[in-house]
């Protein structure tokens, strides 16, 4: 079973709720057909679509038998590509990292990636990260949540589809237990001041550091973060701690 039209169906329609991502159709290359076909079925999920349903238990997420052990779980919101998330998680054997992303070929990359490091404490999911948070993730849950150069919507008017917004850091924050990180990076000056506005007001947030932290040695630089540098953006990092 492979990641479906039940997909298209919620990225086509991106108004219900407003979504985060951009709606984009890419062909599969055959490499990428293959590594779906073959990989998915042991180390995917979708998060909208029955026929390849999220594994729960009491329903919730059941992240022992996705993993198939218990450890702490680092949730990706928009792995991209998944290079990052290949080389933290393996760089990081004593968590388990899931991986959610909304763009198909990026999915089926990271399967390849999977495979050819010989991974096992990485999981991905396809579809929406803030319905599956919100569906199934319980409360205090998380032991970190990475958003790694999520979409800036630089229009005003497209301010309302960021990812770091009061609402969603309130929903994310919840998920991570106390002591737990949120892990931002982006390499657009304004989002990177509205972000430290937003995590900065979160009662339960507190910065690790004095404002921007410094590019953590153990976050790679990331394709989307490269093709920035390569414009000259210059990149900040936010890293919070649940406190409370
Ligand atoms: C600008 S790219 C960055 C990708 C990667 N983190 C990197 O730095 O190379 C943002 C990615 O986040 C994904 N994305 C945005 N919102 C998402 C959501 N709510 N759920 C899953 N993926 C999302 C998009 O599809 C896109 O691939």
């Amino acid at each position: 079973m492979t990641p479906s039209d039940a997909f298209r169906h919620v990225a086509s329609r991106p108004h219900e709720p407003l979504r985060t991502f951009h709606p984009r159709r890419a062909p599969l290359s055959a490499g990428r057909e293959d590594a779906l076909a073959r990989l998915w079925p042991r180390f995917g999920f979708s998060v909208h679509d029955p026929r390849s349903p999220v594994p729960l238990r009491d329903g919730a997420l059941d992240t022992r038998a996705l993993f198939g052990r218990s450890a702490p779980v680092v949730l990706e919101i928009g792995s991209g590509m998944g290079e990052t998330t290949a080389a933290m998680a393996a760089a990081d054997p004593a968590r388990d990292y899931l991986a959610v992303e909304a763009h198909l070929p990026g999915v089926a990359h990271l399967l390849g990636l999977i495979d050819r490091a010989g991974l096992t404490n990485v999981r991905i999911a396809h579809g929406d990260a803030l319905d599956l948070v919100r569906s199934v993730l319980p409360e205090e849950s998380l032991d970190a949540v990475h958003a790694f150069f999520p979409d800036p919507w630089p229009k005003a008017r497209h301010h309302k589809r960021r990812l770091v917004q009061p609402s969603h850091v309130a929903l994310l924050r919840s998920r991570l237990r106390i002591g737990g990180t949120l892990h931002c990076a982006t390499d657009w000056v304004d989002y990177a001041d509205a972000m430290l506005e937003v995590l900065t007001a979160d009662p339960f947030l507190e910065n690790t550091t004095d404002g921007f932290a410094p590019h953590p040695a153990h976050r790679p630089v990331t394709k989307f973060e490269q093709r920035g540098l390569d414009l000259g953006h210059e990149v900040r990092d936010l890293v919070f701690r649940r406190v409370r």
